[in-house]
């Protein structure tokens, strides 16, 4: 692999997990997003589920929409889900898109920025860490969790908080997703 291809910036496609009615999903997804591309260091794309119309029921075979989201996923280097929490889990239309891909996810790091009343959305994303596991990808830890009712949530103090944990999630993700990269380019990966 030629230095540029090893040091471009990753291909990062950012997920809205919410398709819901008057969703706090796309103002926190967008936001991150707009973080993201200013460093420079990510390219990102905006996966919004909100814009996606997947079909009725699972289909034998992929239609238009599905085969275009599973391409978008298998450009991508590393993967930010952002998801809401619903009684301690997460959205059904956030694993109806994960469950249309399979191998893109394989072997590519996955990041998280949650968000919920008072657990910030953990629940979501520890019952969202066995389903990437099972599609062979790797989870972070650190991810960056709002709590929606908190009292501050829009003061400088907050956003500046929240904007410096963003960063570091975005740094491990860099880190993760240039290590594969160069991995996957060295061996297949053995499923
Ligand atoms: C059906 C439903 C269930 C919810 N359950 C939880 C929950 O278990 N824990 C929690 O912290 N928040 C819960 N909430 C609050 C949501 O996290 C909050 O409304 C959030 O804004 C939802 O994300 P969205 O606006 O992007 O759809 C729930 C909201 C809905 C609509």
């Amino acid at each position: 692999m030629g230095e540029a291809e090893r040091t471009r910036p990753l291909r990062t496609a950012v997920i809205i997990g919410s398709n819901r009615e008057s969703r706090a999903g796309d103002a926190i997804g967008r936001w991150f997003a707009g973080v993201a591309a200013a460093r420079g260091d990510h390219e990102i794309d905006l996966l919004d589920l909100a814009e996606w119309r997947f079909p009725e029921r699972f289909p034998d075979r992929p239609d238009e929409a599905v085969t275009a989201f599973t391409e978008r996923l298998d450009r991508a280097e590393g993967f930010v889900i952002v998801t809401p929490e619903y009684n301690r889990g997460y959205p059904s239309a956030l694993k109806e898109a994960v469950d249309y891909g399979y191998d893109e996810w394989q072997a590519k790091p996955v990041a998280f920025v949650s968000y919920g009343y008072h657990w910030a959305g953990r629940y979501a994303v520890e019952q969202l860490r066995p389903v990437f596991t099972e599609l062979h990808a790797v989870t972070l830890r650190d991810g960056l969790h709002l709590d929606l009712l908190a009292e501050d949530t829009t003061g400088a103090e907050a956003l500046e908080r929240r904007r410096r944990t963003a960063h570091t999630l975005l740094d491990q993700l860099g880190w993760w997703g240039l290590t594969l990269r160069e991995g996957r380019a060295a061996r297949p990966y053995v499923a």
